[in-house]
């Protein structure tokens, strides 16, 4: 099993439009598919679920479905909150929140700190996150802390850029729904060796089933890093 799975939930909107329903349908499908995924990963004995909600370019989208996104999010983060506290469920967030109505800010500050004590499943909500956004602020904490002059740039490797990252971790299995084969800019450093599944399915009918389908595609391959497939099973 994978321990990290990173999942871009796309198609809400031609889920609902393939039902002659408005896009609102789509999202709010949308939220019992999380739900089921959230539960399912738990089930299955995932360590970690990190998951793209909002990216920085979803701001490009009309007002209203940015407004009724947020509402969304907000409203299914305090409805879910009791019965993920109770499932062990530890919640963080990534992205910068800042720029969010106040409601939203401290809907996401309430969540963290009352699971942060849950040793069960890490579920990490990216919210207005965007992986080049999260590189130069990277770079930028490494720079901040380097001594003066060029003097500690030898010392810069890859774990302490990594430590400067938001998300300091590699997920093992990344999923789109939606049927678009893009990263559209999520967590494009830590994916470098992450295992990619793609599926057509529209995210709100992506179910235990679906999810199953995916972890089975993980488990039957051969990750190597690099070497050849001999110096793997020697291993
Ligand atoms: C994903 O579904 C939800 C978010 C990006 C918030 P979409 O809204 O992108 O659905 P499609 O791609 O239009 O079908
Ligand atoms: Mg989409």
């Amino acid at each position: 099993m994978p321990g990290h799975v990173a999942i871009v939930m796309d198609g809400n909107g031609r889920w609902a439009k393939s039902r002659g329903m408005p896009r609102a349908a789509g999202h709010e499908a949308g939220i019992d598919a999380l739900r089921g995924t959230v539960e399912h990963s738990i089930r299955r004995g995932i360590r970690t679920l990190t998951v793209f909600v909002f990216s920085s370019e979803n701001w490009q989208r009309p007002d209203a479905e940015v407004a009724l996104l947020i509402e969304l999010f907000v409203s299914a983060l305090n409805d879910e909150l009791d019965a993920l506290d109770k499932n062990k469920v530890r919640l963080s967030f990534i992205g910068d929140i800042s720029v969010f109505p106040e409601e939203l800010q401290a809907s996401v500050e309430h969540a963290g700190s009352r699971t942060s004590k849950n040793n069960g499943l890490n579920l990490i909500i990216a919210i207005n996150y965007g992986g080049r956004h999260e590189i130069v602020s990277a770079c930028k904490k490494l720079f901040a802390a380097l001594p003066p002059g060029n003097r500690g740039i030898d010392d810069i490797s890859e774990e302490r850029f990594r430590d400067c990252l938001d998300l300091p971790d590699y997920p093992d299995l990344f999923i789109r729904t939606g049927g678009e084969v893009r990263l559209s800019n999520f967590l494009l450093w830590q994916l470098a060796y992450t295992e990619m599944y793609f599926t057509d399915v529209y995210w709100p009918d992506f179910n235990t089933l679906e999810y199953d389908k995916a972890l089975e595609s993980y488990v039957g391959r051969q990750r190597r890093f690099g070497r050849t497939s001999e110096q793997v099973r020697e291993k």
